[in-house]
């Protein structure tokens, strides 16, 4: 029976100014997911470890087994698959681990069938399975996760993803305080109209950041990372944001927001040296407030999601 075991890193969406539009890849941290064919002719989601026995093993509902239909049916094939899912990632964390399980399931499928599809050609079965896991088909974590870097979403309908440069020195601190958040819930915040002068910043900031990642102009970044979109109905439901923020300002940060929906809190920074003091500031303010914390840091990964064996 053929065996495949495939990995998905984590990822922060929105970057600030890109809601739904732009997200980036962290390394280290992510899902994996194994398949091993059987001869049932069915998915049978068999075991999920990490997940503190929350995620559904029902295939018509969990994330892996609804993203791997979607492509087998594309497909016309029928196949039996046992899945084995490692959740690398907490839930409801805001560092895309919904998407990162669908992502690891479609490259191991997609290996397992030797690669019928282009990586990025698995892209609409995840957004397929992210709206199952959130009630939104948004690609701004699937997208990154898959194919690594820094990745613009131009476009859903058609679909036009552009990976974008990634500045050599760049690096990602993420503060994931001990609470969860369900994207859901994070989503139901926000407006649905959008005032003419918000929208004028939001695109300056929009083109200003990724104008900023093609000039490796860290200063420009830094001027771009401002969200006046959903940060300020979000940062309510994410105690210490304000103060976070203000805090990690001296200490070298080129700007903070919120990682996709949250709770987690993701800094870019220029180089490493500005990382500790960045944690340790940011440490201080959750302690104040009687939060637990987990600080990661990293560079921005370029692999995205591969094949483990
Ligand atoms: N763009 C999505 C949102 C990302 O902000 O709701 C969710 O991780």
């Amino acid at each position: 029976m053929r065996t495949v075991k495939a990995f998905a890193p984590a990822t922060v969406a929105n970057v600030s100014c890109g809601f739904d539009i732009l997200g980036f890849a962290i390394e280290g941290m992510g899902d994996t997911v194994q398949l091993i064919e059987n001869n049932s002719q069915e998915l049978r989601v068999v075991s999920i470890t990490g997940d503190g026995g929350r995620l559904p093993l029902d295939a018509a509902k969990n994330t892996c087994s609804v993203a791997i239909q979607a492509l087998l049916d594309e497909l016309g094939i029928r196949l039996g698959l046992d899945i084995h899912l490692e959740k690398g990632l907490p839930l409801g964390s805001g560092m895309g681990s919904s998407a990162a399980s669908a992502v690891a399931a479609l490259v191991a499928v997609n290996e397992l069938l030797e690669n019928p599809l282009e990586k990025k050609d698995l892209l609409p079965f995840a957004i397929l399975a992210e709206k199952v896991a959130c009630g939104a088909g948004h690609a701004d974590n699937v997208a990154p996760s898959l194919l690594g870097g820094f990745v613009l979403i131009r476009d859903y309908h058609p679909l036009d993803v552009i990976k974008l440069p990634v500045p050599s020195e760049l690096h990602c601190v993420l503060l994931h305080p001990h609470y969860e958040l369900r994207t859901e819930d994070s989503r139901s915040v926000l407006r649905d109209q959008i005032p003419l002068k918000y929208s004028t910043i939001q695109s300056g900031n929009v083109g200003g950041l990724v104008s900023g990642l093609f000039l490796s102009d860290y200063g420009l970044i830094s001027r771009s990372l401002r969200d006046v979109i959903a940060e300020p109905y979000r940062a309510v439901l994410i105690p210490g944001f304000y103060e976070v923020r203000e805090a990690i300002k001296s200490a070298g940060s080129l700007g903070m927001g919120i990682s996709g929906s949250g709770p987690t809190l993701f800094s870019l920074c220029q180089g490493e040296s500005s990382i500790p003091g960045i944690i340790s500031a940011a440490r201080k303010v959750y302690e104040s407030m009687g939060l637990g914390v987990d600080a990661y840091h990293s560079a921005i990964n370029t692999r995205g999601a591969f094949v483990i064996e």
